[in-house]
């Protein structure tokens, strides 16, 4: 985003005599690469956060189906934007000992990735389960799927599938290992299923009661 803000700037100070149009143009372009680069910052800081040992978590006792219910809620204009339903099943109430930041970050990431990697009039599918001992979150998606041979990079920062389709759809390939390391930080696990064309599926899997 620097980069593209500097030659925007140049571009507009190497010319004599720039009508006021093109100004404004440039300057939507340079206040969107200054969004992007905003959100680059926020993310890089919620891993820098991370990385600093778990005793950095703030765990509280947290209603999982409250809180699902309520992310899915700011999500849901989002998708309505490309007529994208999601559907929220729930199989049992669950209350868990987590981060109610960390984990909301967590999973809204990756409701945020079954949007934007969705199709139009597509359909997302949230369901969260228990037994005794962890709790379940499945994320399924009508997506565009993600390659076999990507599946494990996925989690790396800064990798995002093919460059040139997902430059539109904006974005840095910080979101899912912030995810992950959100999760691993619950001592939680978190599996990916995919086949492009088809679709994506992640499940996370996150104890009930967090032990040190
Ligand atoms: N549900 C999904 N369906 C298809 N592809 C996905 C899905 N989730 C992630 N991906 C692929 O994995 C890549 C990495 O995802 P990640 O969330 O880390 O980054 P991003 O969405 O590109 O950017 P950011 O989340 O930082 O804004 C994405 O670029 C996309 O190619
Ligand atoms: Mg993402």
């Amino acid at each position: 985003p620097i980069t593209s803000m500097k030659v925007l700037a140049d571009s507009l100070l190497s010319q004599e005599g720039v009508p006021a149009e093109l100004y404004r143009e440039f300057l939507v372009d340079i206040a969107a690469e200054i969004e992007r680069e905003n959100k680059i910052i926020n993310d890089l800081l919620a891993l820098v956060k991370m990385d600093k040992k778990a005793s950095a978590l703030n765990i509280t006792t947290v209603d999982i189906n409250e809180l699902l219910e309520m992310l899915l809620k700011r999500l849901r204009p989002l998708a309505a934007k490309r007529n994208i339903e999601i559907v929220f099943e729930s199989f049992r109430p669950v209350s868990a000992e987590i981060d109610e930041v960390k984990f909301s970050l967590a999973f809204s990431n990756l409701v945020e990735n079954a949007i934007k990697y969705n199709v139009d009039n597509g359909w997302i599918r949230v369901s969260l389960n228990a037994d005794h001992k962890f709790f379940y979150v499945k994320i399924a998606d009508s997506g565009v799927g993600i390659p076999e041979d990507c599946q494990d990079q996925i989690f790396e920062r800064f990798y995002r599938v093919d460059k040139a389709r997902s430059r539109e759809t904006g974005g840095t390939g910080l979101g899912l290992s912030i995810t992950r390391n959100a999760i691993l930080m619950h001592k939680g696990a978190i599996k990916l299923y995919s086949k492009e064309g088809e679709g994506t599926t992640f499940t996370i899997r996150i104890p009930l009661n967090y032990v040190v």
